[in-house]
Protein backbone atom coordinates (compact mmCIF):
# COMPACT_ATOMS: atom_id res chain seq x y z
CA UNK A 1 0.00 0.00 0.00
CA UNK A 2 1.03 3.60 -0.84
CA UNK A 3 2.55 5.76 2.15
CA UNK A 4 0.30 8.62 3.50
CA UNK A 5 -2.86 6.54 4.13
CA UNK A 6 -4.33 6.03 7.84
CA UNK A 7 -3.50 2.19 8.55
CA UNK A 8 -6.38 -0.02 9.90
CA UNK A 9 -5.88 -1.24 13.33
CA UNK A 10 -5.34 -4.89 13.13
CA UNK A 11 -8.08 -5.88 15.13
CA UNK A 12 -10.43 -4.56 12.76
CA UNK A 13 -8.91 -5.97 9.83
CA UNK A 14 -9.36 -9.15 11.60
CA UNK A 15 -13.34 -8.44 12.29
CA UNK A 16 -13.70 -7.39 8.76
CA UNK A 17 -12.31 -10.59 7.31
CA UNK A 18 -14.28 -12.22 9.98
CA UNK A 19 -17.68 -10.56 9.02
CA UNK A 20 -16.95 -10.92 5.30
CA UNK A 21 -16.30 -14.97 5.65
CA UNK A 22 -19.00 -15.18 7.20
CA UNK A 23 -21.41 -13.68 3.95
CA UNK A 24 -20.27 -16.78 2.48
CA UNK A 25 -22.94 -18.51 4.08
CA UNK A 26 -25.66 -16.29 2.61
CA UNK A 27 -23.90 -15.96 -0.82
CA UNK A 28 -26.70 -17.03 -3.72
CA UNK A 29 -24.37 -18.55 -6.46
CA UNK A 30 -26.49 -21.62 -8.04
CA UNK A 31 -25.21 -20.70 -11.12
CA UNK A 32 -21.03 -20.23 -10.83
CA UNK A 33 -20.78 -21.83 -7.23
CA UNK A 34 -18.41 -19.14 -6.61
CA UNK A 35 -19.27 -17.07 -3.12
CA UNK A 36 -17.89 -13.95 -2.26
CA UNK A 37 -18.33 -12.09 0.83
CA UNK A 38 -17.76 -8.48 1.59
CA UNK A 39 -17.43 -6.38 4.40
CA UNK A 40 -17.37 -2.62 4.02
CA UNK A 41 -16.34 -0.16 6.46
CA UNK A 42 -17.91 3.64 6.90
CA UNK A 43 -16.16 6.56 7.79
CA UNK A 44 -18.32 6.70 11.14
CA UNK A 45 -16.60 3.03 11.97
CA UNK A 46 -20.16 1.12 10.87
CA UNK A 47 -20.00 -2.14 9.35
CA UNK A 48 -21.87 -2.83 6.08
CA UNK A 49 -22.06 -6.67 4.97
CA UNK A 50 -22.79 -8.46 1.34
CA UNK A 51 -22.65 -11.55 -0.70
CA UNK A 52 -22.95 -11.94 -4.09
CA UNK A 53 -26.70 -12.41 -5.65
CA UNK A 54 -26.94 -14.61 -8.79
CA UNK A 55 -29.70 -14.72 -11.46
CA UNK A 56 -31.31 -17.20 -13.47
CA UNK A 57 -30.70 -14.38 -16.34
CA UNK A 58 -27.29 -14.33 -15.29
CA UNK A 59 -26.57 -10.45 -15.97
CA UNK A 60 -28.87 -8.77 -12.94
CA UNK A 61 -26.17 -10.53 -10.68
CA UNK A 62 -24.97 -8.62 -8.01
CA UNK A 63 -21.53 -8.76 -6.78
CA UNK A 64 -20.58 -8.82 -2.84
CA UNK A 65 -18.76 -5.21 -3.07
CA UNK A 66 -21.87 -3.71 -4.25
CA UNK A 67 -24.24 -5.24 -2.32
CA UNK A 68 -22.68 -4.20 0.54
CA UNK A 69 -22.43 -0.19 -0.89
CA UNK A 70 -25.58 -0.20 -2.24
CA UNK A 71 -27.18 -1.05 1.41
CA UNK A 72 -24.94 1.67 3.05
CA UNK A 73 -25.69 4.74 0.43
CA UNK A 74 -29.28 3.26 0.23
CA UNK A 75 -29.34 4.05 4.41
CA UNK A 76 -27.41 7.47 3.54
CA UNK A 77 -23.95 6.85 4.04
CA UNK A 78 -21.52 8.10 1.57
CA UNK A 79 -18.34 8.02 3.39
CA UNK A 80 -15.90 5.03 3.53
CA UNK A 81 -12.63 3.76 4.65
CA UNK A 82 -12.12 0.26 3.97
CA UNK A 83 -13.95 -2.86 2.42
CA UNK A 84 -12.41 -6.43 2.61
CA UNK A 85 -13.50 -9.44 0.17
CA UNK A 86 -13.02 -12.83 0.42
CA UNK A 87 -14.48 -15.60 -2.52
CA UNK A 88 -13.95 -18.07 -4.05
CA UNK A 89 -15.12 -21.66 -5.98
CA UNK A 90 -17.82 -23.03 -3.37
CA UNK A 91 -16.73 -20.98 -0.52
CA UNK A 92 -12.93 -22.01 -0.02
CA UNK A 93 -10.60 -19.40 -0.19
CA UNK A 94 -7.59 -20.19 -1.65
CA UNK A 95 -6.35 -17.29 -3.47
CA UNK A 96 -7.56 -13.43 -3.12
CA UNK A 97 -10.64 -12.92 -4.79
CA UNK A 98 -10.38 -8.62 -6.35
CA UNK A 99 -12.84 -6.57 -7.36
CA UNK A 100 -14.57 -6.81 -10.60
CA UNK A 101 -13.87 -3.67 -12.72
CA UNK A 102 -17.95 -2.97 -11.93
CA UNK A 103 -17.02 -2.98 -8.15
CA UNK A 104 -13.79 -1.09 -8.69
CA UNK A 105 -16.36 2.00 -10.49
CA UNK A 106 -18.72 2.01 -7.84
CA UNK A 107 -15.85 2.85 -5.40
CA UNK A 108 -15.04 5.33 -7.37
CA UNK A 109 -17.93 7.15 -7.30
CA UNK A 110 -17.85 7.36 -2.99
CA UNK A 111 -14.21 7.08 -2.06
CA UNK A 112 -11.30 8.75 -2.35
CA UNK A 113 -8.69 6.52 -4.45
CA UNK A 114 -5.80 7.20 -2.59
CA UNK A 115 -7.17 6.78 0.97
CA UNK A 116 -9.95 3.83 0.50
CA UNK A 117 -8.74 0.63 1.99
CA UNK A 118 -8.97 -2.68 -0.05
CA UNK A 119 -8.61 -5.93 2.12
CA UNK A 120 -7.75 -9.10 0.51
CA UNK A 121 -7.83 -11.98 2.22
CA UNK A 122 -8.03 -15.89 2.14
CA UNK A 123 -8.23 -15.71 6.35
CA UNK A 124 -7.48 -13.52 9.16
CA UNK A 125 -3.72 -14.64 9.51
CA UNK A 126 -3.56 -14.02 5.37
CA UNK A 127 -4.55 -10.73 3.66
CA UNK A 128 -2.97 -7.73 1.80
CA UNK A 129 -4.11 -4.27 1.82
CA UNK A 130 -4.37 -2.16 -1.52
CA UNK A 131 -5.88 1.33 -2.32
CA UNK A 132 -8.43 2.14 -4.70
CA UNK A 133 -5.76 4.10 -6.87
CA UNK A 134 -3.51 0.90 -6.56
CA UNK A 135 -6.19 -1.38 -8.40
CA UNK A 136 -7.93 1.30 -10.33
CA UNK A 137 -5.63 3.58 -12.02
CA UNK A 138 -6.68 6.56 -13.45
CA UNK A 139 -9.61 5.90 -12.32
CA UNK A 140 -12.55 8.21 -13.77
CA UNK A 141 -14.51 9.70 -10.87
CA UNK A 142 -17.18 12.32 -10.38
CA UNK A 143 -14.21 14.65 -10.24
CA UNK A 144 -13.30 13.87 -14.05
CA UNK A 145 -16.85 15.73 -14.73
CA UNK A 146 -15.93 19.13 -12.76
N1 LIG B 1 -18.26 -11.67 -7.96
C1 LIG B 1 -18.34 -10.85 -6.86
O1 LIG B 1 -19.22 -11.01 -6.00
N2 LIG B 1 -17.43 -9.84 -6.75
C2 LIG B 1 -16.47 -9.57 -7.67
O2 LIG B 1 -15.83 -8.54 -7.59
C3 LIG B 1 -16.18 -10.55 -8.71
C4 LIG B 1 -17.28 -11.51 -9.00
C5 LIG B 1 -19.26 -12.75 -8.10
C6 LIG B 1 -20.25 -12.53 -9.20
C7 LIG B 1 -20.68 -13.94 -9.51
O3 LIG B 1 -21.74 -14.30 -8.64
C8 LIG B 1 -19.46 -14.78 -9.18
O4 LIG B 1 -18.62 -13.96 -8.39
C9 LIG B 1 -18.70 -15.27 -10.39
O5 LIG B 1 -18.38 -14.22 -11.23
Amino acid sequence: MSGGVKPLETSLVEEMISLAIRQLSFSYTPYSGFKVGAALLAEDGTLYTGCNIENAAYTPTNCAERTAFFKAVSEGVRSFRAICVVGGKDGVLTEYAAPCGVCRQVMMEFCDPDRFQIILATGTDHYDIFTLRELLPQGFGPGSLA
